[in-house]
């Protein structure tokens, strides 16, 4: 079975992470949420993967690179306009032929993995395979009717929603697909949905078979959903410290501290992972807070967020629930006026007490 993983998309619920980064590649837990879907494919014996890639192609590639750290075969396939779900099945088919196929969203994080879904896609033979999860707010996601057993309707964000069941970003098909995304018109939005795609398959009498997750699923299309997938992958993460720690500091819970990195007179309390080569002083880190490479944090608390890359903080004061991209400062003002003094790109939240 081959694998298509999305990495296209606008990424709009996303700005303005997503003005200079592919939504797919912000970190969760210092590792880009697409390797999360590249290893959940592997996990499933999935090695022939071809990758939709849209206007942030580049940065994709770079990242991702040949599959070889991973021993896989990849395909780059482009999509000229993010024109929906079931457009980028149309214009993968030259990758996927007539076999039957894994389709992945390159933004979401399915905790327990797909092998029991692929494997029940070869024992059942179905035409499609969706994975369904019962969730507390499925008008926010495709939700799935079911009747006798069987899928009868897929609704786009219903409200109020007929079933708690939201359809999880991961699908198998086999080639009928291709007719349903051919036959299909674009939504009000103006996107070819895969939801419809799969209604056009139940309507004519394809077999369109569902399996139910139990563990944690999350699509991290939007801010929050960041720092929750961050909060959730971080609660399994072990201990491992490279840096150094001088004997200042203490260290509570599981921490995780990368090559170079040096914490002076801190306080940490895991779980929390910190990346290569930051400076940590006089600080406290506390739980759910990913800190990526290259950072620097000086007389600041930090909880519950997400640091990426080269930012500097020193602000004598709390942060919680936050996301900062590359290369930010954060710095208490030093010289009159005491004002607040920001330099924020477009559509920037800053929230001040
Ligand atoms: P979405 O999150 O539904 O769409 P989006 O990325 O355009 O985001 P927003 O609604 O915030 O503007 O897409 C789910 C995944 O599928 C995501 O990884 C992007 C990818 N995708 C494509 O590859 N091609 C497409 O045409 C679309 C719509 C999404």
């Amino acid at each position: 079975m081959k694998g298509l993983l999305l990495s296209g998309g606008k990424g709009t619920r996303m700005r303005p992470l997503t003005y200079t980064a592919a939504k797919q590649l912000l970190p969760v837990a210092n590792k880009p949420v697409l390797f999360y879907a590249i290893e959940t494919l592997l996990s499933a014996g999935i090695t022939d993967i071809g990758i939709v890639v849209g206007e942030t192609k580049g940065e994709i590639i770079k990242a991702v690179g040949n599959g070889s750290r991973w021993g896989i075969n990849l395909t780059y396939i482009e999509q000229e306009t993010p024109a929906g779900l079931a457009h980028a099945v149309k214009v993968s088919k030259h990758f996927l032929q007539e076999e039957p196929f894994i389709m992945f969203l390159g933004d979401n994080i399915i905790k327990e993995g797909v092998k029991s879904f692929v494997e029940e896609f070869e024992r059942e033979k179905p035409d499609a395979l969706v994975l369904l999860s019962p969730t507390k707010n499925p008008q926010r996601f495709g939700v799935a009717i079911l009747e006798g057993g069987k899928i009868t309707r897929l609704v786009e964000k219903p409200v109020p929603p007929p079933s708690n069941l939201a359809l999880v970003g991961c699908y198998i098909f086999n080639k009928h697909i291709f007719s349903a995304c051919e036959e299909i018109k674009p939504s009000k939005r103006g996107e070819l949905e895969i939801t419809d795609a799969i209604q056009w398959l139940i309507d004519r009498g394809y077999q369109v078979g569902y399996h139910i997750i139990k563990g944690w699923w999350k699509d991290t299309g939007m801010a929050e959903d960041l720092l929750e997938a961050n909060r959730l992958i971080l609660e399994e993460i072990e201990e491992e410290i490279e840096g150094e720690v001088d004997e200042l500091t203490k260290i509570m819970g599981r921490v995780k501290i990368g090559k170079g990195s040096k914490i002076k007179n801190s306080v940490l309390r895991g779980p929390l992972i910190i990346g290569e080569n930051c400076l940590i002083e006089d600080s406290y880190i506390g739980p759910f807070t990913s800190v990526g490479n290259d950072v620097k944090v000086k007389e600041t608390e930090l909880e519950h967020s997400i640091i990426m890359d080269e930012c500097e903080i020193h602000l004598r004061e709390r942060i919680e629930d936050s996301i900062l991209g590359k290369g930010v400062i954060v710095r208490k003002v030093e010289k009159r006026p005491l004002s607040y003094k920001f330099v924020a790109g477009d559509r920037s939240i800053l929230e001040v007490m």
